[in-house]
């Protein structure tokens, strides 16, 4: 186990939920909790039976599940017939009709749209149709790579609505990091837009879509919407208008949703592994949809009045399970916001939670760090008091920040959730229930009812009290992934070879005395830098392919803003020289390999790397020396111990 696992913060005070929170609460109580959860490990089948019962089916299931730990099959709610746009949108139209479904806040303030369920159901219906005059047809894929605009939530939900599987591409990366994921799989359309706000400045988004699609055979039409007005080339035969085809004749508002199986694919979504590639992480229908409709409303505690805003990207999970698909099923307002919170100035989102009289909050713990730093001033220039209820994901949130959260934000008196899970799991696996728990700075207490996890030692035993250890999940839950596009051999074993049969999360993580879960953060060559998750080997190889450049190594080091930052050992080829341009030009070409988020911080020149006698780079001893350690552990085994010393002496 690596050391800084021990040297966690501990705060050590308790935070209970208020009396009115509970009383209104979901679940209302620990011991309501303890009932659930030994329910549903005593009798998984009834448990989700009864909670699948909540979701709008065309015809039931045959089995609640079936799960092969050697073939690692594994159905939910096999048999059973249902569409996720239909749950989303057609069945709260009884009683929603006029409710609000989206509220989309665009990067100028004036910029608001709002749907209601109707209104969103025939958006929808018409997207669909387009597609379906387009030729899609269900199991057919669709590559997004749009801003945080309204029609990103249309796409997805039109997809869903006839069969499409959809792969989102992060707005933020490369039209290199756009052409590997349309390739993956086989993309047939592109949804993209003229370009995309950050901070004022126009982003020329369909330039890098147009670099994406030029090598890739697969694209028959490029979708574009029209954001930012600004000039862009429209490629004939290929490229067409969002808005003119919508409107065309004969485009109705109405489109019969398809009659999906339980295990057919929803949706693709690539994510960071501890190899060079990153991998389509596969989710499908009827228990995905099922899981993130209960953990929404069970963890964010929705009720039908609420306006929920939860500030991830739509680009990554946390934006497709919890900003679409699990408040939609719950007919909940949610909230998208185009922007950054830090511009105009740094009381942007706060501003926002007064504006909408946002209840529920979702953020990143290094947002939360960020606009900590910016000092209290911004935070006391709105009413923040419509909020109820605040929430944490994407790493391990530092008891100061927390307590930061707790009082400026929550004003003392909201349930801080912080949710544990993965692009992987589909939806949050352990967390806090808002009403049912006290609250421990920096732990994620429990798991939700039906999902077991465990902490292993290296040999497969169990870890003791406070021990830390691998994390792993003992038996399938609902929205578990169901594989890897294209590489079955790489889901067993990124995930079960390990230990057989287990699902890996990649984490490290320990039980207190109490049994309260703490994420200690990742064991693999994962980095999470501002909550976004990067494969160093991913960097690597992106460094390695620039021209002048022999060998590279990156570590991840403290971070006090983004948690983690990157720290690149590069070694140059012979006769480079070692020049600061050097470095930015190295950042730059990180920036179109992969995106400006995968960019090291720190770069520092190496004549040589420490490696060991078989030739192994020992990225133990580099990490310890990006962390500023004096103590480098055992260096026995290196090759040529005096490299170490070089190394240190010359650290950024
Ligand atoms: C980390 C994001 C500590 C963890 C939903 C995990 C967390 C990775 C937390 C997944 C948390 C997520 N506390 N660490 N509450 N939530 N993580 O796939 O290392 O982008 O493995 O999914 O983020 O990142 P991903």
């Amino acid at each position: 186990m690596p050391e800084e696992i021990e040297s966690i913060m501990h705060e050590l005070r308790k935070f209970k939920p208020g009396k009115e929170f509970r009383k209104k609460a979901h679940i209302k109580n620990f011991k309501q909790y303890q009932k659930l959860y030994n329910e549903s490990i005593k009798n998984p089948e009834k448990f989700w039976a009864e909670i699948a019962r909540e979701i709008d089916f065309f015809k039931k299931w045959k089995r609640v599940y079936c799960w092969d730990p050697k073939t690692l099959k594994c159905k939910w709610f096999d048999g059973a017939k249902l569409n996720v746009s239909y749950n989303c949108l057609d069945r709260h139209l009884k009683t929603r009709k006029n409710k609000l479904a989206l509220i989309w806040q665009g990067e100028q303030e004036e910029d608001v749209k709002t749907y209601t369920y109707e209104e969103l159901y025939k958006e929808v219906c018409r997207f669909a149709n387009v597609l379906k005059k387009l030729g899609l047809k269900k199991g057919d894929r669709i590559c997004m790579y749009l801003p945080m605009i309204p029609e990103l939530a249309i796409a997805m939900l039109a997809c869903t609505r006839i069969g499409v599987i959809h792969s989102i591409v992060f707005g933020g990366y490369s039209a290199k990091a756009v052409e590997t994921r349309i390739k993956g799989c086989k993309a047939k359309i592109l949804i993209t837009s003229d370009g995309s706000l950050r901070k004022g400045k126009i982003i020329p988004v369909k330039e890098s879509a147009d670099i994406a699609v030029k090598k890739c055979k697969s694209i028959k039409k490029v979708i574009i919407v029209k954001r930012t007005n600004n000039n862009i080339q429209m490629k004939r035969g290929r490229d067409i208008w969002w808005h003119e085809e919508i409107n065309k004749k004969g485009i109705k508002d109405e489109c019969k949703p398809a009659m999906m199986d339980a295990e057919d694919p929803l949706f693709i979504l690539y994510t960071s592994g501890t190899t060079g590639k990153p991998k389509g992480v596969l989710h499908t229908t009827a228990g995905y949809l099922v899981y993130v409709y209960i953990t929404a409303k069970w963890i964010f505690d929705l009720k039908d009045e609420d306006a929920y805003w939860c500030t991830a990207d739509i680009g990554w999970i946390t934006g497709h399970s919890y900003i679409i698909y699990g408040p939609l099923a719950n007919g909940a307002t949610t909230i998208m916001f185009e922007g950054v919170p830090n511009y105009p100035d740094p009381a942007r989102c706060w501003k926002i939670v007064e504006k909408f009289k946002v209840n529920i909050f979702y953020t990143a713990p290094t947002l939360i760090r960020a606009l900590e730093k910016e000092g209290n001033k911004w935070t006391k220039k709105y009413d923040l008091s419509s909020l109820r209820l605040l929430g944490s994901v994407g790493e391990p949130i530092n008891p100061e920040a927390w307590l930061w959260y707790h009082t400026h934000i929550g004003n003392k008196k909201c349930p801080i959730v912080d949710t544990w899970w993965q692009t992987e799991t589909g939806g949050i696996l352990i967390t806090p229930l808002p009403g049912a728990m006290t609250l421990k700075p920096g732990s994620v207490l429990r798991p939700f009812p039906g999902v077991i996890p465990d902490i292993l030692r290296e040999d497969g035993t169990k870890a003791s009290v406070n021990e830390g250890g691998y994390l792993v999940i003992k038996q399938p839950w609902p929205a578990m992934l169901r594989g890897i596009w294209g590489n079955k051999k790489r889901f067993r074993e990124t995930y079960f070879k390990k230990f057989p049969g287990l699902y890996l999360t990649g984490d490290g993580a320990k039980i207190d005395k109490e049994g309260d879960f703490w994420i200690m953060g990742r064991l693999d060559d994962v980095v999470n830098v501002s909550g976004h998750r990067i494969g160093t080997m991913e960097v690597e190889s992106a460094i390695v392919s620039h021209k002048s450049v022999a060998e590279a190594a990156i570590v991840p080091y403290p971070h006090a803003i983004k948690g983690q930052a990157l720290y690149a050992f590069v070694s140059l080829n012979k006769g480079v020289k070692k020049t600061e341009k050097l470095k930015d030009g190295l950042r730059k070409h990180v920036a179109e390999e992969i995106g400006p988020i995968a960019k090291p911080d720190r770069i520092q020149f190496a004549d040589a790397l420490p490696k060991t006698r078989s030739g192994k780079i020992m990225r133990r001893i580099l990490k310890a020396i990006a962390e500023g350690k004096e103590d480098l552990g055992n260096t026995s085994t290196l090759a040529d111990p005096t490299v170490v010393e070089i190394l240190k002496q010359k650290r950024q």
